[in-house]
């Protein structure tokens, strides 16, 4: 199929119009609410709650598969697309809770920023911790939005100083609260010093109206706090707490907004920000160290892949992050890592659990490739000009199980769903070349070891035992290091496929102690997925 090329100039422009990012929130701190939210003001549903996504996720179970269909928009979309203002946004799903995984943090890669979701009572929590640390390993932009300031929280001038003591990252408020948690009236627009009031609609469902006053009227209509509200954003300025685009995008300073998504409080805002402050996809750093410019030829890379959606289907989708060039459906594109042909037929956009067929994309999109089955997390692909993009990052597994095939008759089959399932990251798989010959997969959620059983069971015809071993604990380490471990318990390195030695503790307290003693040993909390050497 010949395809007229797209000319340079109109990719750049699509590219310059996209914003892609994800949420990264601890359960339950609105990442849903909000996401619904942000559908409502870009008028992508017509009201809140039009998009089914929390009433099936109470009834979670153990069956991954219907799970998937039940769920809606929170687990399985992986890229939600709408348009606000002129721009295209992408937002990627991190998936939570029970479906925590390691694809929460790959998703990371696929992103060019992350809104921080906090829930004003709580500051920061485990969860967005880790994905913090991830967006940092990326250097990915972050904006902040502290939640829920309709109730009681903490005050948010300390979850400031939280911010900047636990993660090292300055806030810079865009807005700040009039009102305490609990008492919030609306915000002070530092870019204006107007105070935008906010008025409640109706469970939320539609638009909060927003009504901007300037300085004098708002002093008379709040009073003490408004007052009280002005002085801290002096005390704000006079410690440099404005917004530095620069900095913001070096990583360094996050542009932070306080709001409420249930009631919509400062929820235009946030994605007024997104569309100003975020950055549209740039050239892409290539393994090389070259760059790809986004109005280069097509090029991408895989950074999901998700099994059995369909299970009336037993399809494999691809999930391809565009970096350059145009996309068309029907492109016969090359994967750098064997330099075969692919043909890209069936591509799909994702919504909710309906699948349409995408026919065009641009960098900062993404495409779902079906049965896409020999693609893995992390393949590159591209037109005409080579490009292979760097491995992704995402941070050392916590959850470790012995796996062994119920049935020994079914031991062929058994070997062939771990390394399929090795290959499309569903899980790590560790073997001791000197020890325990029994596999040991590695994960971050338990759901990969949920997902890895059923697949290994329906798909493959094997039943695995897994029998959890007592590590909590990971770090990538080298074999010198590894060659210097005392011999104690607690301690195991195993070997990944790709030749990445991972060490094993059974607490942090061990791990603490070893780092406290031996500053010099290579023990990084990043894993990389190397990417798989040409066939
Ligand atoms: P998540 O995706 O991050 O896990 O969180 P989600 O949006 O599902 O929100 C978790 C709970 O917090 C929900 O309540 C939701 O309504 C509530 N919530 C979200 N944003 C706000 C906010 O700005 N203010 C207040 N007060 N609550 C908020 P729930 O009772 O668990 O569910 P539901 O009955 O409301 O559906």
């Amino acid at each position: 199929m010949t395809l007229a090329t797209t000319p340079a100039s109109d990719v750049a422009h699509e590219a310059a119009r996209r914003r892609t990012f994800a949420i990264i929130s601890h359960p339950d701190a609105g990442k849903t609410t909000l996401t619904e939210k942000f559908l409502l003001y870009a008028g992508a549903v017509a009201e809140a709650g039009a998009v089914k996504a929390r009433a099936g996720r109470r009834s979670a179970t153990s069956d991954w598969m219907a799970m998937e269909q039940q769920r809606g928009i929170s687990i399985t979309s992986t890229a939600l697309q709408f348009s606000y203002r002129d721009c295209v946004v992408n937002l990627l799903d991190t998936p939570g809770h029970r479906d925590f995984s390691e694809d929460t943090y790959r998703v990371l890669a696929a992103a060019d920023a992350a809104v921080m979701v906090l829930d004003a009572a709580k500051g920061i929590e485990a969860q967005t911790l880790k994905l913090f640390e991830v967006c940092r390993a990326r250097q990915l932009p972050v904006l902040t939005f502290i939640n829920k300031y309709d109730r009681p929280g903490r005050d948010a001038l300390e979850l400031l100083d939280e911010l900047e003591k636990q993660l090292d990252l300055r806030p810079t408020p865009v807005t700040w609260p009039v009102g305490i948690a609990g008492d919030f009236r609306g915000v002070i627009d530092r870019r204006t010093g107007e105070f935008v009031k906010f008025t409640r609609t109706a469970r939320g469902a539609t638009a909060a109206e927003e009504q901007r006053l300037d300085a004098t009227r708002a002093a008379a209509e709040e009073g003490d706090a408004w007052t009280h509200a002005v002085e801290e954003c002096e005390l704000l300025d006079a410690v440099g707490g404005s917004v530095d685009v620069e900095s913001f995008l070096a990583a360094e300073t996050s542009p932070l907004f306080v709001g409420s998504a249930l009631t919509n409080f400062g929820v235009r805002h946030l994605l007024d920000a997104i569309v100003d402050l975020a950055p549209a996809p740039t050239a892409r750093v290539a393994a090389s160290g070259e760059t790809r410019a986004v109005d280069a030829a097509f090029s991408g890379f895989v950074f999901k892949i998700q099994a059995n959606m369909d299970p009336a289907h037993r399809d494999h989708v691809a999930f391809v992050r565009v970096c350059s060039g145009h996309f068309e459906r029907g492109m016969t594109v090359t994967r750098a890592d064997t330099g075969k042909a692919f043909s890209t037929k069936y591509a799909a956009s994702m919504f909710g659990s309906d699948r349409d067929t995408i026919d065009d994309a641009y960098p900062g999109d993404v495409i779902g490739l079906v049965n896409a089955s020999d693609l893995r997390i992390g393949s590159s692909l591209y037109e005409s000009e080579p490009v292979a993009f760097p491995p992704i990052a995402t941070l050392a597994p916590e959850l470790f199980a012995r796996a062994r095939a119920k049935d020994t008759g079914r031991y062929k089959q058994f070997q062939r769903g771990l390394a399929q399932m090795e290959q499309e990251g569903v899980v790590h798989v560790l073997r001791d070349p000197h020890g325990d010959p029994t596999p040991v997969l590695a994960a971050v959620g338990q759901m990969q070891f949920e997902v890895f059983a059923h697949r290994l069971e329906h798909e493959f015809g094997a039943a695995v035992e897994l029998s959890p071993t007592p590590h909590t604990v990971a770090r990538r380490t080298d074999a010198e290091t590894a060659a210097q471990f005392p011999h104690i318990g607690g301690l195991l390195v195993l070997l990944q496929r790709d030749g990445t030695l991972l060490a094993l503790f059974e607490s942090q307290w061990l791990l603490q102690r070893l780092e406290g003693q031996h500053p010099d040993w290579v023990l990084d909390p990043i894993l990389i997925d190397a990417a798989e050497p040409p066939q």
